[in-house]
């Protein structure tokens, strides 16, 4: 949380408005065996380019976070925005190294994710619906 809140903390931030961000946790004893800096980096890329899509951040944005098994028992890891969503065919591509959509962007946050979610034997898969909100999944 620290680290997600750490770009909205200064007069100077070309954020105005701070998203409201949750997590949630359910049940409350899930455990997941991973390397935290690189997981932490994970989460890092993917909030970041929820706050990076909302532009000039309207007073309703959000980023809500959640950690909850699926039916199978697996560890599913959710982190859904309400910004400007994309179409199906930028979705294909998202996870394209140095697919960006960005004047200043490299494209490398979601490669670089994906190959750490491999390494943790995990799939992660991104939902998107324009106009409406884009939710990024990884399961393990
Ligand atoms: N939450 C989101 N809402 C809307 N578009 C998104 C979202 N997440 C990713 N994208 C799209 O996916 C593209 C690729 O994302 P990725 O994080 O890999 O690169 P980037 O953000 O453009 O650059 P970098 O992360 O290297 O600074 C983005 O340019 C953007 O078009
Ligand atoms: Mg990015």
């Amino acid at each position: 949380m620290i680290l997600v809140n750490s770009g909205f903390d200064n007069d100077n931030s070309k954020y105005k408005v701070r998203p409201l961000i949750t997590s949630s946790v359910t049940p409350d004893d899930i455990t997941l065996v991973a390397d935290d800096k690189l997981l932490a980096q994970v989460f890092i890329n993917i909030v970041k380019n929820s706050v990076e899509s909302f532009g000039k951040c309207k007073e309703d944005n959000f980023i809500s976070m959640s950690a909850d098994r699926n039916p199978d028992g697996r560890v599913v890891l959710s982190i859904k925005d309400n910004g400007p969503g994309m179409d199906v065919d930028t979705v294909e591509k998202i996870f394209v190294p140095f697919f960006t959509t960005k004047e200043s962007g490299s494209g490398i946050g979601l490669s670089l994710s994906r190959q750490i979610i491999r390494i943790h034997n995990g799939n992660i898969t991104c939902d998107s619906t324009p106009g409406k909100g884009t939710t990024v999944s990884m399961i393990f």
